[in-house]
């Protein structure tokens, strides 16, 4: 086909049967609204124009998509009533204004056509011959859906919605999965002849492949039911999750990214990763993330809006929250890295560590049991055991700065607003309230008392009370 193509998402719906506040089509699946998987199909497919019809939460709908579609020309719709699909796709026309070609109908709640299979469908489509292809499929149930109508010949002669159909017709085990490539003229055309008389009282889009027929020859190319299949319900919608899920792991994998256990493993749309990259079982990478090449993400991970370098460690059970971890780095077990948190190369975090806001430079290591909030550290600088910086007096935070090569001793409090210069050392156990200049110890803590034997007589003293 080489006429130029546009698509018209169906976005309106209720989605009565969610039993939700929120819209049908913003659902999320894998960190997208349920809407993003068909409005992505359509522009990769190449549709020079994609207009999404709004109706039901119109202007929250609208608000979400932009925000998923940045940049990309997605128009927009606003079927005022949900009068029918019919009446949905009419309204596009004055987005399309100007558009001579082939338009693309889809459904905002079928997610899981392939664009494989859009392909086969904008190949069917032949305006020299007819001026609609359709995707149909087999179903052992057809109950509810419209049936594709053939004549003697086993052409296409229409479509008869379930509520309308005859007993005969109900038989018909071929159902219109809704989903149409037509040429634009007569797709106006066609539309403004649609009437409501019939049992549901609505517009019915499907009347115009009765009208196509009359004209030409309609093209039907059959899908399996696996990808025509919509969200009706949240059941539904877990299950089409699944599959989306299983797709998104098999790109990884076939790309050169190692599962070892991709049945419990969490992938959302927008996550990149590198090659040779291992993620062990029932991790999750979620929203916007970039994980480099040569990356090992151990078992029970979660990442959300997270980027992470190549050669870097993300050990067991680690949470990254809107941090970037750079390359070589190790982090966890058992870290978790708040929003803010940005490591440099070769960064160390260990076990029970949590950051916020918080800059580690190069080669720095913060290896146990510590709080860094609202904290600069330069290179190379060690941070003890049990270190806490007081970020926050109640009713502000403050920052920490540490320089470089500083060593920290374990159960440090560094009371912040406070700096500690480059090379300094830190006593194990000090409060810092005070900055300390390069190369300076700084320690705060009461000397050492030691009273020989003084154990040893307790003891007896005790022992002689019990008897
Ligand atoms: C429609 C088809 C039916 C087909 C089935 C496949 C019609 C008349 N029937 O039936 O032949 O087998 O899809 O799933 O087209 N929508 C709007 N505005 C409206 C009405 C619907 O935007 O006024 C949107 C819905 O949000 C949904 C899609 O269009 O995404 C389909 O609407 P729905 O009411 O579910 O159509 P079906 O009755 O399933
Ligand atoms: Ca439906």
């Amino acid at each position: 086909m080489t006429s130029p193509l546009a698509a018209v998402v169906l976005c309106a719906g209720k989605g009565t049967r969610m039993n939700s506040d929120r819209a049908k089509v913003l659902h999320p699946i894998l960190g997208r609204p349920l809407a993003w998987y068909p409005i992505t199909s359509a522009f990769e497919l190449g549709a020079q124009q994609v207009v999404a019809v709004v109706g039901h939460q119109g202007d929250e709908v609208k608000k979400q998509l932009a925000a998923n579609f940045p940049g990309q020309a997605l128009q927009y719709a606003v079927q005022a009533q949900q009068r029918g699909t019919g009446d949905a796709v009419a309204a596009a026309r004055g987005a399309l204004t100007g558009f001579n070609g082939a338009v693309l109908i889809l459904y905002g709640d079928v997610p899981l056509l392939t664009v494989d299979t859009l392909k086969r469908l904008v190949a069917a489509y032949n305006p020299a011959k007819g001026a609609l292809a359709m995707i149909s499929c087999r179903l052992s149930d057809p109950t509810g859906y419209g049936r594709v109508l053939r004549g003697a010949d086993r052409k296409v002669v229409g479509i008869v919605e379930q509520k309308d159909a005859t007993h005969e017709q109900k038989l018909i085990d071929e159902v219109n999965a809704g989903i149409y490539v037509v040429e634009s003229k007569f797709l106006w055309g066609a539309l403004e002849k649609l009437t409501p008389q019939n049992a549901q009282g609505e517009l019915y889009l499907t009347d115009i492949v009765a009208q196509a027929a009359k004209a030409g020859e309609v093209a039907v190319v059959e899908a399996p039911p696996a990808e025509t299949a919509g969200v009706n319900d949240r059941a539904e919608l877990a299950d089409r999750a699944e599959v989306i899920r299983a797709r998104i792991n098999t790109r990884h994998m076939r790309a050169g990214v190692t599962l070892q256990h991709p049945a419990s493993t969490f992938i959302d749309a927008a996550v990149e990763i590198g090659p040779e990259t291992v993620i062990g079982p029932q991790v999750s990478i979620r929203g916007e993330c970039e994980i480099g090449a040569n990356v090992t993400i151990d078992q029970g991970a979660v990442l959300m809006h997270t980027t992470v370098g190549d050669g870097a460690h993300v050990k067991p059970y680690s949470v990254l929250e809107e941090a970037q971890v750079g390359p070589k780095c190790h982090v966890g077990p058992f870290a978790r890295l708040r929003p803010g948190t940005v490591l440099e190369e070769d960064v160390h975090v260990g076990n029970f560590v949590e950051t916020k806001k918080a800059r580690l430079r190069k080669g720095t290591k913060a290896g146990h049991l510590t709080y860094l909030g609202d904290a600069d550290v330069g290179a190379g600088s060690n941070i003890g055991a049990g270190t806490i910086t007081c970020n926050y007096d109640g009713v502000n935070k403050h920052e920490t700065v540490i320089g470089s090569n500083v060593f920290i001793g374990s159960d440090t409090q560094l009371v912040a607003p406070v700096r500690v210069g480059d090379g300094a050392f830190v006593a194990a156990g000090s409060t810092i309230t005070e900055d300390v200049p390069n190369g300076a110890l700084a320690l705060s803590r009461t000397p050492q008392t030691t009273k020989e034997g003084w154990a040893e007589r307790r003891r007896k003293v005790l022992e002689g009370l019990k008897e």
